[in-house]
């Protein structure tokens, strides 16, 4: 086997400037809730309690984790600021506590595993070890630590295969974590709270304490997060974060919150279009923290700003001033527009802007643009996106809940933007939230007419279109038959097979069959915050390759017998191999930073990262929607909100892809929005609410970056399960949107009691993954029973080949 892991362990200048990325990426997503003047806080001594101040998570678990050189804690990036830490006893016997409860669970989950099954392992990622709250902190401890100055850091875990729940110590803080911030703000003079989770917590308990004197939602930032909230806490760095999603006051807030995950076969989508602040904002609740929020340590003003219509868009422009006196800092800029109709949310997120760091006194004249077509709306009774005659309003503003209305447009006639066809249409009945929405047109601001002949209506076209394929791609199909053509319908397994070329750390790989024919076999790698490698690996003299490490958490949970027999190699066996990536602030505190240009260098970083070690598809981003704070795959997450999840997803593909040959895989592609049952649940959808959220931010990547693949997500839609579904793998993103590229299913997705393969192929999957001989034998044997076209098979065989042909690793 061929690898591109290197011999030395030395800290490379890549890795040394993708770390500064990350750092800069962290600072930019911290959003400050709350700040009476405490902060910024100089180097003092600091008493420091929860769990995140020594065990800060840096990203969630499951396929979302990264493996890193090494992650800075909050209490060590205090200490590199220069605070003095005086509350090590209390933060050794956390670690004390911590440690044994680790052990603790790993004894109980491995004796469920003593015999691995697939299925067992799989039922076991619905268990994470919940970090403990530590000792409950004593009058005298307090009195004796000699400061007037304390932060609290709040800490939740979360990952792929269970959803968080309603209950103390999950979405709810604990009793002692309660008792333990209300004795902090009691006794300290300064007082702040951290939290460190990847999405919303309740913070009811703490509902009128006078002492909480800030409150920073820090998130998950990746390898550089004490680093980076220490240079935020101490004014070094001026936060500028905004939410991406909204913080709901309590969870019973939360549209038909009961209902997430509580059946067992279906999810359905009561809220339909009423999702996040579109929800809070129609129904006059008021959430604790709203959709786009975040304080700054300076203030700005927003003036001069012009509005107009250029054909079917709108161009706006404005300008910003810091106001502030002595920070320097950047603001968003935030347009929402309120469409008129019997069924419309009050308003919706239509463009955003930031701005470079303002000098005190600075300003900077901005500029953000949004198509016409954003204030359609899907009718489902003629399957025709629309746009009502009306007058709708344009607000901008620094959150959702803080904007003011900057112009009228006025669309003269109803235009029917697009005919489709309703191709993924709920079989239950969905008895759905409505809200009547009558924007207030004020009079003050300017009106923008828009004719209905700047508009041209599209006819989807469904039928089938020729394959875009490149020479070398039609070169070697030519000598291909069905045998061959299933060998690149799957992938090798998991671990793949013992020959080509090899990324230790890698989930898929490609068949290495057909190398000597200009095919390379090609490597998969997860996942959202970076990409997930081995760092230790031996390489002996067969060639063969294994990893040193437990480099998932999952695999912590395996007898140590399986671990040493079938996973790990032995380092004195071989030749050690090395990988060092990094780990960026996770995607939603990505989404945090709105900072397009940023997250586009992530991608670029995340690219070189994938040159170095020869990966060629990166298994993100992860695109689904935040339907509710409880899932637990959130943080892998961009928002509740399709537009800014569709331009972060933009900005990361155009900077993996902008290195031909390094490929993004845009997932879970279709509402997959909670990991309770996420094999065989039924998101049961309207096909609007589908089109309006759901898909928008897949449709814009889709349309504007062509990604080179997309994953077909485990669940069904409407019944019918991801990957079989025609209608989404096909006529949605061929036919409507113009995708080219791969689509793979999710892992495992292609199990007895899970998707069928066969069906799969012919909806127009092309990848089953991780695959294998058995993947690869049972689609030769439909071909043969006739229950699979070979042209099917070739069309799928072709697409793999075409981006393994015009892969990186065919160099
Ligand atoms: C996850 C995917 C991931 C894949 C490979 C699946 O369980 O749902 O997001 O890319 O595993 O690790």
């Amino acid at each position: 086997m061929t690898t591109k892991a290197q011999y030395t362990d030395q800290v490379s200048e890549r890795e040394r400037r993708n770390l500064m990325l990350s750092h800069e990426a962290a600072c930019e997503g911290i959003v400050l809730l709350e700040n009476d003047g405490v902060l910024p806080l100089a180097p003092c001594k600091l008493a420091l309690y929860g769990a995140g101040s020594q065990y800060t998570i840096k990203g969630g678990s499951g396929s979302g984790e990264v493996n890193v050189r090494h992650s800075v804690s909050v209490m060590e990036g205090l200490e590199a600021a220069g605070f003095e830490i005086v509350s090590k006893d209390w933060i050794d016997r956390y670690d004390a506590q911590w440690k044994a409860g680790k052990e603790q669970f790993l004894r109980g989950v491995r004796r469920k595993l003593w015999w691995p099954t697939a299925r067992r392992i799989d039922a076991l990622m619905g268990t994470e070890y919940r970090y403990p709250a530590g000792d409950l902190l004593t009058d005298k401890e307090l009195a004796e630590c000699g400061t007037d100055s304390c932060i609290y850091v709040l800490s939740r875990q979360s990952g792929e295969g269970h959803d968080q729940q309603d209950l103390p110590g999950s979405f709810w803080l604990e009793e002692t974590e309660i008792r333990n911030i209300l004795a902090c703000a009691e006794h300290f003079r300064r007082f702040v709270l951290l939290i460190n989770t990847g999405t919303p917590v309740d913070l009811s308990p703490l509902e009128g304490i006078q002492g909480i004197r800030a409150i920073v939602y820090m998130g998950q930032l990746g390898m550089e997060g004490g680093n980076a909230i220490a240079s935020v806490l101490t004014g070094g760095h001026t936060p500028s974060g905004h939410l991406a999603v909204s913080w709901p006051k309590r969870y019973s807030d939360v549209p038909f919150g009961g209902e997430f995950a509580a059946d067992p076969s279906h999810a359905i989508y009561k809220e339909g279009i009423y999702v996040g602040y579109r929800y809070y904002d129609s129904f006059d609740i008021e959430p604790r923290y709203p959709f786009g929020y975040g304080l700054s340590y300076t203030t700005f003003a927003i003036d001069r700003f012009s509005v107009r219509r250029q054909d079917d868009r709108i161009l706006c422009a404005g300008r910003v001033t810091n106001t502030g006196k002595q920070y320097a800092g950047k603001q968003v800029v935030q347009l929402y527009v309120s469409c008129p109709g019997e069924d419309r949310e009050y308003q919706r997120l239509v463009a955003f802007v930031k701005t470079k760091t303002l000098k005190p006194g600075e300003s900077q004249t901005v500029e953000a643009d949004f198509p016409l077509s954003v204030l359609s709306r899907y009718e489902q009774a003629s399957a025709r996106t629309m746009l009502d005659a009306g007058r709708y309003v344009l607000r901008a503003g620094s959150s959702s809940r803080d904007t003011e209305p900057v112009a009228v447009i006025r669309i003269e006639q109803p235009v029917v933007l697009r005919q489709h066809r309703n191709l993924c249409a709920s079989t239950v009945p969905i008895a759905e939230l409505t809200h009547a929405n009558a924007p207030v047109a004020p009079d003050l601001v300017p009106e923008i007419a828009v004719p209905a002949n700047v508009f041209t209506t599209q006819q989807i076209d469904y039928t089938p279109k020729p394959e875009i394929l490149s020479e070398r791609t039609r070169k070697v199909l030519k000598d291909m038959t069905v045998a061959d053509y299933v060998k690149f319908c799957a992938g090798t397994g998991m671990m793949g097979e013992n020959k080509g070329f090899r990324t230790p750390g890698a989930v898929g790989h490609t068949t290495a069959d057909y190398i000597d024919r200009g095919i390379p076999n090609v490597e998969l790698c997860d996942a959202p915050a970076g990409i997930r490698l081995e760092r230790r690996s031996v390489q002996y003299a067969d060639g063969s390759i294994r990893p040193v490490d437990v480099s998932i958490s999952i695999y912590e949970y395996l007898p140590s017998w399986i671990l040493h027999w079938f996973i790990l190699g032995n380092p004195d066996k071989g030749k050690m191999l090395y990988q060092f990536v990094t780990a960026f602030p996770v995607p939603a505190m990505q989404a945090q930073t709105w900072n397009t240009e940023l997250v586009e260098r992530i991608g670029q970083a995340i690219s070189e990262e994938m040159g170095e070690y020869g990966v060629t598809f990166w298994l993100a981003p992860g695109m689904n929607i935040v339907r509710n704070p409880l899932c637990g795959r959130n943080f892998e997450y961009y928002s509740e909100d399709p537009v800014l999840t569709g331009r972060m997803a933009t900005a990361v593909t155009h900077g993996v892809q902008s290195v031909g040959g390094h490929y993004v895989t845009l997932k879970h592609f279709c509402a997959n929005n909670q990991e309770t049952k996420r094999h065989t649940i039924s998101s049961d959808v309207d096909e609007r609410t589908l089109r309006e959220i759901y898909l928008p931010g897949f449709e814009m990547v889709v349309r504007e970056a062509q990604p080179r693949a997309v994953m077909a997500a485990y669940n069904r839609l409407n019944g019918v399960y991801c990957p079989e579904s025609r209608e989404l793998c096909t006529d949605m993103l061929r036919a409507e949107w113009g995708f080219s590229g791969v689509v793979m299913t999710d892992w495992y997705s292609i199990m007895p009691d899970r998707a069928d393969g066969v069906a799969s192929i012919r909806s127009g999957v092309d990848l089953i993954m991780p695959g294998g001989e058995k993947d690869v034998k049972i689609l030769a044997k439909a071909c043969e029973r006739g229950e699979l076209s070979e042209a099917d098979l070739r069309r799928a065989a072709a697409r793999v080949i075409d981006a393994l042909v015009m892969s990186r690793q065919a160099e």
